[in-house]
């Protein structure tokens, strides 16, 4: 086990001009978390004593995002953005004195593993460093911070590119800006900072440089997976970090023994969990707290957000908030299942039904063309096609509870506040406004009466009529051939 460090400090007070936005910029998100969501949950499986954050532009709602995501992470204030060195030391400011180890991150660094961080924490305590960055070498090196060794390959210092000669420009090991510090060495560091550099900035890479005049060692940890290390500062780059990200998440169900038919059109937060043979067709994005027990099978193009499937069901073109669906129960095509859907085991919810806090029991189907909301609905019920629970009176939303067994025939309206006992009956096309007993048929229509002969008298020489003539001589015909045949 890697040891704990004694404090995490997440960077995270930067404007993000370049996202254009009036969301600060790490509080946009990728696979179901913010870029800061991100940060200080990797941060926050290290376990570390403390674990804070550098807010600076939009930090009241930087702060209150983080208070709802991880209450125990405090937030440090930075005024005005003076470097990531003047970061760090209103980080310490708030923080009692530590000893040990002092990560440091970005909340603009979504891939960051927390393997990763125990792998800089490790060598940084292996090695006896004061100091270890996390680097990686890149092809086109250019705006960041190079990493200047000797010729012993020892790391000597970091060099801005804003500060850097040609020869150091030359160098393509960059500074990821993630390290694992000393805590003493950090604030001897901090200390002597001054902004006489190229940005009139207070850097927090020269505390390697003072770390190793110290005679302290000073490390590098270098990666070859280089999108851990990047940022987002636009949203081209968002965009790609999220692909990468879905990339990976794709690929671990893949290996836990989930078939994903399309990995490139299916998008799935890190919040989500799979089941062993679950299949996931084409076009489906599974958000939040969504989880998919074993074998079942969702999409193509469906949307769960927040919802439990069960076991062995099957979900197809289904757009779902906040539902729950029973094992082996089908959804779709074409369904809207609202917050506070739970359908039972083996139920059914169909083609063009919406359905809104409404408890369907186990075996009850709702197939075709409804809306169902503010209901409880027993076991083994049939809701005919067309049928609709009207919960809403305007001013108040009514509940209606059905029976097990109940069958209501198609085009009905249940009109809230209303009961149908277990075992009744409603005909087709009622509009049901009082309740039922068991055993009871409700019949809530008018009667039908048909009119003889209002076509030709209405309708004259349209074809409906000319049809009707032509019924009526065959109608004749077939009558004198019976009355033959009788004799
Ligand atoms: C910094 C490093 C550079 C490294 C690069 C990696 C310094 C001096 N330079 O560059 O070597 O290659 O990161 O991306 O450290 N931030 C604050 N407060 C500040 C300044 C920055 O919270 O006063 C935060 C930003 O929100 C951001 C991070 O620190 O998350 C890095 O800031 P940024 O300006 O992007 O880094 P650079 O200084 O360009
Ligand atoms: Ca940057």
């Amino acid at each position: 086990m890697t040891q704990r460090p004694a404090a995490v400090v997440v960077l995270a007070a930067g404007e993000g001009t370049r996202m254009k936005s009036s969301t600060p910029k790490v509080l946009h998100e990728l696979a179901g978390r913010t870029l800061v969501g991100h940060a200080v949950a990797a941060a926050q499986s290290l376990e570390p004593d403390h674990l804070t954050v550098v807010v600076g532009h939009g930090r009241d709602q930087v702060a209150a995002h983080i208070a709802d995501v991880a209450p125990t992470v405090t937030t440090a204030v930075q005024e005005e953005q003076l470097g990531t060195g003047h970061a760090v030391q209103c980080a310490l400011e708030t923080l009692p004195e530590l000893t040990g180890v002092v990560v440091v991150t970005y909340g603009d660094v979504p891939l960051l593993s927390t393997d990763t961080l125990r792998a800089l924490i490790e060598q940084h305590l292996a090695d006896g460093n004061g100091a270890t960055v996390l680097t990686a070498e890149l092809d086109d090196p250019s705006g960041y911070g190079r990493i200047v060794r000797g010729d012993d390959g020892a790391v000597h210092g970091i060099v801005e590119h804003k500060d850097a000669d040609d020869a150091t420009l030359r160098i393509n090991e960059i500074n990821s800006g993630i390290y694992a510090f000393d805590a003493e060495v950090l604030r001897a560091g901090l200390s002597r900072l001054t902004t006489d550099n190229a940005q009139g900035e207070l850097y927090l890479t020269d505390v390697l440089g003072f770390a190793r005049g110290d005679g302290r060692r000073v490390g590098a940890l270098v990666t070859d997976d280089v999108w851990q290390t990047e940022g987002v500062n636009d949203r081209v780059q968002l965009a790609a970090l999220h692909r990468e990200l879905n990339r990976r998440i794709t690929t671990r169900w893949m290996r836990a023994g989930v078939t994903i038919v399309d990995p490139a059109t299916t998008w799935i937060d890190v919040t989500v969990t799979l089941g062993r043979d679950v299949t996931v067709r084409p076009g489906v994005q599974l958000h939040g707290a969504t989880s998919i027990g074993e074998g079942a099978q969702i999409g193509p193009d469906s949307t769960l957000r927040d919802t439990t499937v069960g076991p062995g069901a099957e979900v197809v073109r289904t757009h779902a908030i906040g539902a729950e669906i029973g094992a082996r129960a089908t959804v779709g095509p074409f369904s809207y299942l609202r917050a506070g859907t739970r359908l039972g085991e083996k139920g059914k919810i169909g083609g063009f039904v919406e359905t809104k806090k409404a408890e369907i029991g186990e075996g009850s189907k709702v197939p075709h063309l409804s809306y169902v909301g503010d209901a409880t609905i027993g076991d083994g019920v049939n809701i005919g096609a067309g049928t609709i629970v009207a919960n809403y009176d305007g001013v108040d939303k009514h509940q209606t509870t059905i029976g097990d067994h109940t069958f209501v025939g198609s085009d009905s309206v249940l009109v809230a506040p209303v009961e149908l006992a277990d075992g009744s009956y409603v005909a087709a096309g009622s509009t049901v406004t009082s309740r039922t007993e068991p055993g009871e048929l409700a019949v809530a229509r008018a009667r039908q009466r048909n009119i003889p002969g209002w076509v030709e008298r209405k309708r004259p020489g349209t074809a409906t009529d000319e049809a009707a003539r032509r019924a009526n001589a065959r109608q004749t015909k077939d009558d004198a051939r019976v009355e033959g045949s009788d004799q």
